[in-house]
C-alpha cells in the first residue's frame, strides 16, 4: 500500500518545500548577480509564468494519474494511452538527474551547515570584506571539512527519506516551511531597515536588455526548472502521493507563487545588503558565503541573524534534498523487496560518492575536466540546462499529444475554458519556449 499526504496542504508544503532549497537563496541571487541582474530576473519570471506553471500542473496530473514512481508510472500511463513502453526513459531521466544534482546539492547544503556553526561562534564580528572571501576560499580548498559537512547532510537527507511518505517527509515539512517564512521575513525587516533597498530593486528590476546572452537566456530557462523542481519527477512523485479530489490547478498555483515570492525576497533581501556593504553582486556560487558573513559582521544582532539565516537555508535545502531522491527510492522499493531503509542507505552511498567528486572539484580535482567542466559544475550544468528542460518537454509532449485528451482533463478537473489554456500552453508555448532556448544555444537560431 502506497503511503498519501494526510491532507491537500501537506502536500502543497512539501511540493513548496521541494521547490523552496538552494536554488532559491544560493542559486537564484548569484545566478542573477553573474548575469547582470534584471534581464535575468525578467526571463526567469517569463519561464516560470508560461512554461513553470503548466509544467507544474502537468508533472502533479501525470504523477496522480499514474499512482506509480516515475519510471512504472510512464510506463503505465502509456500503456494505457496505447503508446510504446519507451516513455519509461522520462523516469529514468529523472532519477538519474536527481542524484546528479544530490550530489553537489549536499556540498553547497554541507557549506550552509559549517556556516551555521561560524554564524553561532561569532565568527563573522567586525569581518572585512578580504577576510571573508579568505575564509571562503580557504575552507573549500581544504577537502576533510567539506567531506565531513558533506556527509552530515547526505546522512541528514537519507534518515528522513527512510523513514517514509507521512512520518518522514510530511513531519519534515510541517515543521520546516513555516519556520522559514518567519526567519526570510525577519531577515526581509532587517534590510529594509539598514540594507540599500532602493538599489537592490534597481539591480533586479529594471531592465538591462544589453546583458541578454544566449547562455543567460539557457540559464534563466533552466534556473526556472531547477527552481520548481521540475522536469525530473520529484513533483511527479510527490503527486502520486496526492489524494485524488485535491485541486491541480490551485496547488500548482500557490507552489509557483511561494517559491518565487521566496527567491525574490531572498534576491532583495541579498541583494540590499550587497549594495548596503559595497560588495561584489557577480561573486558567483561563493556570493552568499563570502558577501553576508561581512554584512552580519557589521548589524547589530548580526550574530543572531546570521545563525537564522544560516539554518534557515539547511532547511530549505533539506525539504529539497528529501524530494531529489524520492524518485530512486520510490522507483526502487516498488521494484524490489529491499524496503525503504536498506534503498535509502545504498542510493544515499551513491549519492555520497558522486558529492566527493563535486567537492574535490574546489580543491584536490580542480584540474579534472569534462567538455571542459569540472566534476561540480558538470553536474548543475548538466541536469539544470539540459537534462530538467528536456524532461519537462518530454512530459509536456506526451501529456498532449499520447495522453487520451478526456484522461487529462479528467485528472486536471478543470472547466473548460481553464483546460483549453493549459492545453494552448503545454500544447504550444511550453514545447516552443524549450526549443527555442535549447536551437539557440547550439547556435541555430539568431537570439530573438
Ligand atoms: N528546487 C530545489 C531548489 O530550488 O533548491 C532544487 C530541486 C529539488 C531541483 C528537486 C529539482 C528537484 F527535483
Amino acid at each position: 500500500m502506497r503511503g498519501h499526504w494526510s491532507n491537500r496542504w501537506v502536500f502543497v508544503m512539501a511540493t513548496a518545500g521541494s521547490a523552496v532549497g538552494l536554488g532559491n537563496i544560493w542559486k537564484f541571487p548569484y545566478m542573477t548577480g553573474v548575469n547582470g541582474g534584471s534581464a535575468f530576473v525578467l526571463i526567469y519570471l517569463l519561464c516560470v509564468a508560461l512554461i513553470g506553471l503548466p509544467l507544474m500542473m502537468t508533472e502533479i496530473m501525470l504523477g496522480r494519474r499514474a499512482q506509480r514512481n516515475p519510471v512504472d508510472g510512464m510506463a503505465h500511463l502509456a500503456a494505457e494511452a496505447g503508446s510504446t513502453g519507451l516513455w519509461k526513459v522520462i523516469g529514468y531521466m529523472g532519477v538519474a538527474a536527481g542524484l546528479f544534482i544530490l550530489a553537489f546539492y549536499s556540498v553547497v547544503a554541507g557549506w550552509v551547515l559549517d556556516y551555521v556553526l561560524r554564524a553561532v561562534s561569532g565568527n563573522f564580528l567586525g569581518m572585512t570584506a578580504e577576510e571573508a572571501t579568505n575564509q571562503f576560499s580557504s575552507f573549500i580548498a581544504k577537502p576533510g571539512e567539506l567531506l565531513l559537512w558533506h556527509t552530515t547532510f547526505m546522512v541528514l537527507t537519507m534518515y528522513v527519506v527512510a523513514r517514509g511518505v507521512t512520518s518522514g517527509l510530511e513531519r519534515a515539512n510541517k515543521i520546516m516551511m513555516p519556520s522559514l517564512v518567519v526567519i526570510l521575513l525577519v531577515l526581509l525587516g532587517y534590510s529594509l531597515a539598514v540594507g540599500d533597498i532602493r538599489h537592490s530593486l534597481e539591480f533586479m528590476f529594471t531592465p538591462d536588455f544589453s546583458k541578454i546572452t544566449p547562455n543567460a537566456v539557457l540559464s534563466a530557462m533552466g534556473h526556472s526548472f531547477f527552481t520548481l523542481s521540475l522536469g525530473m519527477g520529484s513533483v511527479m512523485v510527490y503527486g502520486s502521493y496526492l489524494q485524488r479530489h485535491a485541486s491541480i490547478a490551485r496547488a500548482s498555483f500557490y507552489i509557483v507563487l511561494a517559491d518565487t515570492a521566496i527567491a525574490l525576497v531572498a534576491g532583495i533581501t541579498i541583494f540590499a545588503i550587497v549594495f548596503a556593504n559595497q560588495l561584489e553582486p557577480a561573486a558567483g556560487p561563493g556570493l552568499i558565503f563570502q558577501t553576508l558573513p561581512i554584512a552580519f559582521g557589521h548589524m547589530p544582532g548580526g550574530t543572531l541573524f546570521a545563525t537564522l539565516f544560516f539554518i534557515l537555508v539547511g532547511f530549505a535545502a533539506w525539504t529539497s534534498s528529501i524530494s531529489l531522491v524520492e524518485p530512486a527510492i520510490s522507483w526502487i522499493t516498488e521494484n524490489t523487496s529491499l524496503g525503504r531503509r536498506n534503498t535509502s542507505i545504498a542510493v544515499g552511498i551513491i549519492v555520497w560518492l558522486m558529492g566527493v567528486g563535486a567537492l574535490l572539484s574546489f580543491n584536490a580535482w580542480s584540474e579534472v575536466k569534462i567538455v571542459g567542466l569540472n566534476i561540480f559544475d558538470l553536474l548543475d550544468k548538466l541536469t539544470t540546462n539540459i537534462m530538467l528542460p528536456l524532461g519537462g518537454l518530454l512530459m509536456a509532449i506526451f501529456a498532449v499529444w499520447v495522453m487520451h485528451a478526456t484522461h487529462a482533463q479528467e485528472e486536471l478537473a478543470l472547466n473548460d475554458k481553464h483546460y483549453r489554456r493549459w492545453l494552448f500552453a503545454t500544447r504550444y508555448v511550453v514545447p516552443a519556449g524549450i526549443l527555442l532556448v535549447f536551437l539557440n544555444l547550439v547556435g541555430w537560431l539568431p537570439l530573438i
